[in-house]
């Protein structure tokens, strides 16, 4: 017997699942008992990439909902509202729901996930996180059972297509932002992806899954690649390292609730790691646990083909569970997700990481070694230090003194060993008070 597909939304994503349940022919066979009953709209004159009946589009996605004929939900319009009330609504109505919608999942999951375990239906997001990349469904299942160290990803691929031409054209930013805008790469309006919040939402879902509690979306300290300069990511290569903008989930201890460091930023990567060579619009995630070891997970992060493939996947989780007639036997646990204890976040003054830091400073003898003394003194050791001429390519930022034309200048980039947050911040102090510094032009986590 067949079942119910409803979707709210015929965009990207809901035209790409569109395309998989209405040619069945060589996958499962399981995807050919879906049936696709209603689709919710805005624009039903708006012109498709697909031939489907005119008859299935309505603009009100209550009416899918609410279609007896509807058996799962599939919530592709993104947005927050009024995507949320519309999965609330289905879970109220005792409906299964898939989601692509990661901005709904890291604001709303908790509420999400209560209202959908007290109705005994699933609500399954393996499209919210990496697109085309199976990540949701190994870290509820194939990985639990695994004690998680780290998460970390490449998450966004806007962001890693700009970094990626930036390190290989030696391109300005903005050019290649414009560049990457006229090509489709990224939206009109970019902030959800260059400054980091679109990353932001993936790991605040990941770490949820991979240590077993909801985490507090807003507290995620957020930087992104809005304010990198060409110069930082030159230099970086020129000491063996990529610039990613990396998203990362790290236990920093045990005990209840879990102390968890969760943030995205910029970060220089050794040339060597395995994230490091993950290019263009791809994503990857890098999963550390006790006792598997690193695992990674590489593919295409988003696109209607690769992002389809993972609604798909939920909805045939979901149809091969009533196949069995297992919505009776209650919910699973790895399935569902279920929380099983609280995490907090940790003031990122005590973690220890390696930062590269650049400084702009006048061109004169012992200059290195007073920089090296501020570190010295609070107790940050350094692995490289090494000096640049100036660039002279107006990148000093601002509010640094730009001081006579004539003075000789230079920049000065540090790679210190890894050291706690509140050291280094205090090494800096002592730096930016040196007669000789000029400005701390960047300041770059490292791997
Ligand atoms: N695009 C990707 O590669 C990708 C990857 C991973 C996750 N996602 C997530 O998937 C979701 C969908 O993304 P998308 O790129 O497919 O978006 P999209 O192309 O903008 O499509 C949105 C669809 O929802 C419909 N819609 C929006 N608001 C509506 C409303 N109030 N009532 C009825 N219909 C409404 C639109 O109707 P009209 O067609 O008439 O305008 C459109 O068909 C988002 O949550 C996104 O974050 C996308």
């Amino acid at each position: 017997m067949a079942i119910g597909v409803g979707l709210l939304g015929l965009g990207t994503v809901g035209a790409g699942v569109a395309a998989i349940l209405m040619g069945p022919g060589g996958r499962h066979p399981l995807v050919g008992e879906l049936a696709l009953r209603k689709v919710a709209v805005r624009d039903p004159a708006r012109a498709r990439p697909l031939d489907l009946d005119p008859q299935l589009l309505t603009t009100s996605p209550e009416d899918v909902i609410d279609d007896p004929a509807v058996e799962i939900v599939v919530e592709v319009m993104g947005g927050l509202e009024p995507a949320r009330s519309l999965i609330l609504r289905a879970i109220a109505a005792g409906k299964p729901v898939v989601t692509a919608n990661k901005a709904v999942i890291a604001r709303h999951g908790e509420e999400i996930a209560a209202a959908a375990a007290a109705r005994g239906v699933y609500v399954l997001i393996e499209a919210a996180v990496g697109g085309g990349i199976p990540i949701i469904e190994p870290l509820k299942q194939s990985l639990g059972g695994n004690r998680i160290q780290r998460v970390s990803g490449i998450i966004n691929g806007t962001t890693n297509y700009i970094l990626s031409r930036m390190a290989d054209e030696g391109a300005a930013y903005g050019d290649v932002l414009a560049d990457a805008q006229r090509l489709g790469y990224a939206e009109a309006d970019p902030a959800a992806d260059v400054e980091g919040h679109d990353a932001a939402d993936k790991i605040a879902i990941l770490a949820g899954l991979a240590y077993g509690g909801p985490v507090e979306r807003a507290a995620i300290a957020t930087e992104g690649i809005d304010r990198l300069q060409a110069g930082d990511v030159a230099y970086a290569a020129q000491l063996g390292y990529v610039v990613k903008l990396l998203a990362v989930a790290q236990r920093e201890g045990e005990g209840e609730p879990l102390p968890l460091d969760v943030r995205v930023h910029p970060t220089l990567l050794p040339k060597h790691h395995p994230l490091a060579g993950v290019h263009g619009v791809n994503n990857a995630i890098l999963v550390e646990g006790d006792p598997v070891g690193r695992v990674m997970f590489y593919g295409p992060g988003a696109g209607a083909g690769p992002t389809a493939s993972a609604v798909v996947a939920d909805i045939l989780n979901i149809a091969g569970i009533r196949q069995v007639g297992g919505a009776e036997a209650g919910l699973d646990p790895l399935l569902a997700a279920s929380s099983w204890r609280r995490c907090a976040l940790v003031d990122g003054s005590s973690s220890r990481h390696r930062n590269y830091v650049r400084l702009h400073t006048r061109d004169e003898a012992g200059v290195i070694g007073r920089i090296g003394s501020c570190f010295g003194e609070a107790g940050v050791s350094i692995q490289s230090i090494v000096q640049f001429p100036a660039q002279g390519d107006g990148e000093t930022p601002a509010g640094a003194a730009a001081g006579p034309a004539s003075e000789p200048a230079a920049e000065i980039v540090v790679i210190t060993h890894e050291v706690q947050e509140s050291h280094f911040r205090q090494a800096l102090a002592a730096i930016e008070a040196l007669a000789d510094v000029k400005a701390i032009a960047a300041c770059l986590r490292t791997l």
